[in-house]
């Protein structure tokens, strides 16, 4: 089992298979960074790999691919088929914004994959186009159809955004919940990486704008998962509020994270990371099981995002670790 040093376990891993994106969302990567990682320093699949092998002896239960957008990695499914194949247990899922899934899905589900959190931000072409700065829309929702066609378990992420789309989170709710999957709404994490002009909305001011229409009936944390659950009480639907800026977000934070160039990211918020390339290149898996417990001995109690103006924001870019 891995335990922190403030005595959370960690069971859940998160590998950014690529930074790279083919969206330039305003509020994550809007300019394409000044250089990419170079070719050379990112990880193969079978480096990946050896470390993921031993993070699932030593108790990771959860692994989530990301980015970047991790569908512009090729032979993406063969990379899931490795972890499938070494650990058909393992809740194995991956976080896209959707645009490749038409093509992709299918190969994906029959190596392995079982959940897929696709991010959409609006149903409007125009105002998805703004955020993305290029017209993705439709091929984001045929993606949706594609992989609740495939019987992969869904749920989609938005970004409230103020003055953006802050006036469709009902409009995303009611989509979502037609389709039968969960939503998720999270706050906006200011980082110096993001548009200067982009606002989020609070959570409490997400849940008043579903009140405008809906009674909500609290649930709380559940299990693993990041987002704080709310019922409508009308009609029995589920979502979330993923709410970083909450004192208490922290408290069950069970995840950490490794990065295409084989950083070991403790938490979203800081800097700090510590290379296991080296290791894992050099066959040295021992080293690399020692990085990882020194990471887990430093993580950060909690992060420093925080409702009102002391909030400084991350220079963490989201790109690298994928959210
Ligand atoms: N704040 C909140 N969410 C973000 N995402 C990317 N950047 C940010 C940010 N600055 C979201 C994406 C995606 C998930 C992986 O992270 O919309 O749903
Ligand atoms: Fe790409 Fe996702 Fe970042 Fe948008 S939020 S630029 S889709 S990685």
């Amino acid at each position: 089992m891995l335990i922190d040093g403030h005595g959370r376990t960690v069971n859940y891993l998160r590998i950014s298979v690529t930074e790279r994106c083919n969206f330039r969302c305003q509020y994550c990567m809007p300019e394409k960074p000044f250089s990419w990682v170079p070719q050379e320093n990112l990880l193969s699949f079978e480096e990946l790999f050896r470390f993921v092998r031993v993070a699932i002896d030593r108790g990771i239960e959860k692994i989530r691919i990301t980015g970047g957008e991790p569908l512009l990695r090729q032979d993406l499914d063969r990379f899931i088929g490795m972890i499938h194949d070494y650990a058909p247990e393992i809740d194995l899922a991956l976080t896209t914004n959707g645009y490749l899934l038409p093509e992709t899905a299918p190969a994906l589900k029959a190596a392995g994959l079982k959940r897929l959190n696709i991010s959409i931000d609006s149903l409007k072409p125009a105002v998805a186009a703004q955020i993305a700065q290029k017209n993705v829309l439709p091929k984001v929702l045929e993606g949706i159809e594609t992989a609740l066609n495939l019987g992969l378990k869904v749920k989609l992420n938005m970004v409230p955004l103020r003055g953006i789309n802050d006036g469709e989170i009902l409009d995303l709710l009611e989509f979502a919940r037609e389709r039968g999957v969960r939503i998720r709404f999270i706050e906006y994490m200011e980082n110096t990486h993001a548009d200067a002009s982009i606002q989020g909305l609070y959570g409490k001011e997400i849940l008043d704008r579903i009140k405008r229409r809906y009674t909500i009936r609290k649930l709380g944390r559940e299990g693993s998962s990041p987002a704080f659950h709310y019922e409508i009480v009308e009609n029995g639907y589920v979502f979330g509020l993923i709410d970083p800026h909450k004192h208490d977000f922290c408290e069950s934070c069970n995840r950490i994270r490794l990065t295409a160039e084989g950083y070991l990211i403790p938490c979203l918020y800081f800097d700090e990371a510590q290379s296991i390339s080296r290791a894992v290149r050099g066959g040295d898996i021992d080293e690399a099981v020692e990085i990882l417990d020194r990471v887990l001995a430093d993580k950060p109690k909690e992060n420093r995002w925080r409702e009102g103006d002391e909030n400084e924001g991350s220079d963490r870019a989201f790109y690298e670790t994928g959210g």
